[in-house]
């Protein structure tokens, strides 16, 4: 069997597979095919794929004749037009956005696995690509804010005076805001923390960080460690709480999400506005809309006097650490689907293996997948 690896698209500069998982997988009895060039940007030559035992190839030959195809963007309608039906697809697809490319794959007959579907469960860890991500970002959207801030994040003692040390207030504490609070306490900062699931509240105290509560917060236990949505009364409450501690604070790390829903939207016009000049806004949930009003996707920009610093590709600007997670992450799903002579095995009793499955045998296989987009035509 072969599991080709294709090189990423536009300015992406990970890559699946680093040299080092491609040798673990060849191990595994199956041959790996790299696209020529796709590890550049993460700085492996072809030839260090080859010395592993990789095969160089172009991209149409592993369209056409690999069994399993990595890619870590969404691999798009034209690449999968060229792939034959029963072939694997590993890939983070978004499939409850990309509607018309999950309907493809489906006429296609393609198995996609959406790596963005990994179920969130204990023994599912080692191959949540999501969560590897969400931490390097969580980590880089600190550095950047630092960056951004005419503070230091530390308290100085120095002989012109003492400097006192940068607040920052971190919305949502799931992985990326974890992260973010460590990072932040790291380089010294002060550090709150809000979020509406209780659970988080002794992580964000253990990693030195006050959590900051409004009380009647909705939480749904079947929801698997996620959020929900909540109610007018307690987004009022919420709203005027987070304006609250925003004023006082230097910099916001913005990571609240609800999944397949609108970013919740925290930090309003008015509260960017009574924000003290030179403070900083991260707002990782910029691609889902923003946490705050004015967030712009992608864009960095100056609103009141506020940075508000929109990057949604934070991982890409790590690209080697972020492509040894994301390969570590695929080699432990591969061990679900091909066995010990190298074949692939679909365990459909397998939670993970059919959680993560979007499209089979030209059926949509994930029911809220289907749900959501008979729904929508
Ligand atoms: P997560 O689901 O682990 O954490 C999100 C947290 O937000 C949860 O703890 C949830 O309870 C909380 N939350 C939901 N509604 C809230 C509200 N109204 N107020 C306060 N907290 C609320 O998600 P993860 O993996 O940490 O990702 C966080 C965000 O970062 C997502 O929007 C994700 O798309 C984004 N992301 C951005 C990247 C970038 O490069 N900019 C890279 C990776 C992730």
């Amino acid at each position: 069997m072969v599991i080709g690896v294709l090189k990423e698209p536009g300015d992406e500069k990970r890559v699946a597979l680093l040299p080092g998982e491609v040798k673990t997988i060849i191990g595994m009895n199956v041959a790996v095919w790299i696209e020529s060039k796709a590890g550049n940007q993460a700085f492996e030559s072809d030839a260090a794929y080859a010395e592993v035992g990789a095969t160089i190839k172009e991209r149409k030959s592993i369209l056409q004749a690999a069994d399993i195809i990595l890619q870590i963007n969404e691999i798009d309608q034209n690449d999968m037009a060229a792939i034959p039906s029963g072939k694997v697809i590993m890939s983070m697809l978004s499939p409850l956005a990309n509607h018309e490319l999950i309907k493809f794959a489906q006429a296609q007959q393609l198995t996609t696995f959406s790596m963005d579907f990994v179920p969130r469960t204990t023994r599912a860890q080692a191959m949540d690509v999501l969560s590897s991500m969400a931490s390097v970002a969580g980590y880089k959207a600190v550095l950047k804010a630092a960056e951004a801030l005419p503070h230091f994040f530390p308290m100085y003692i120095t002989a012109a005076g003492s400097i006192k040390p940068s607040k920052v207030l971190i919305l949502g504490a799931g992985v990326a805001g974890l992260q973010a609070i460590a990072t932040a306490r790291k380089l010294g900062a002060v550090v709150e923390a809000f979020d509406v699931r209780s659970a988080v509240k002794e992580e964000v105290m253990s990693l030195g960080a006050k959590f900051v509560e409004v009380e009647g917060a909705t939480e749904d236990k079947a929801a698997g460690g996620y959020a929900v949505e909540q109610t007018e009364e307690f987004k009022k409450k919420q709203t005027q709480m987070i304006q609250d501690h925003a004023i006082k604070s230097d910099v916001v790390i913005c990571t609240a999400q609800i999944p397949g829903r609108r970013a919740p939207l925290l930090i309003t016009k008015d509260t960017v506005e009574a924000m003290k000049p030179g403070s900083v806004i991260v707002d990782m949930a910029a691609s889902t809309g923003g946490n705050c009003e004015l967030t712009e996707n992608d864009v960095t920009v100056v609103k009141h006097e506020v940075t508000i610093i929109g990057d949604s590709n934070l991982p890409c600007s790590m690209s080697v650490d972020a492509s040894f997670m994301y390969g570590k992450n695929m080699i432990n799903f591969l061990k679900l689907i091909v066995d010990k002579e190298g074949n692939l095995n679909l365990n459909w009793e397998d939670d993970i293996v059919a959680g993560t499955c979007i499209t089979h045998a030209g059926e949509i296989k994930n029911e809220r997948v289907k749900q959501v987009i008979e729904a929508n035509n």
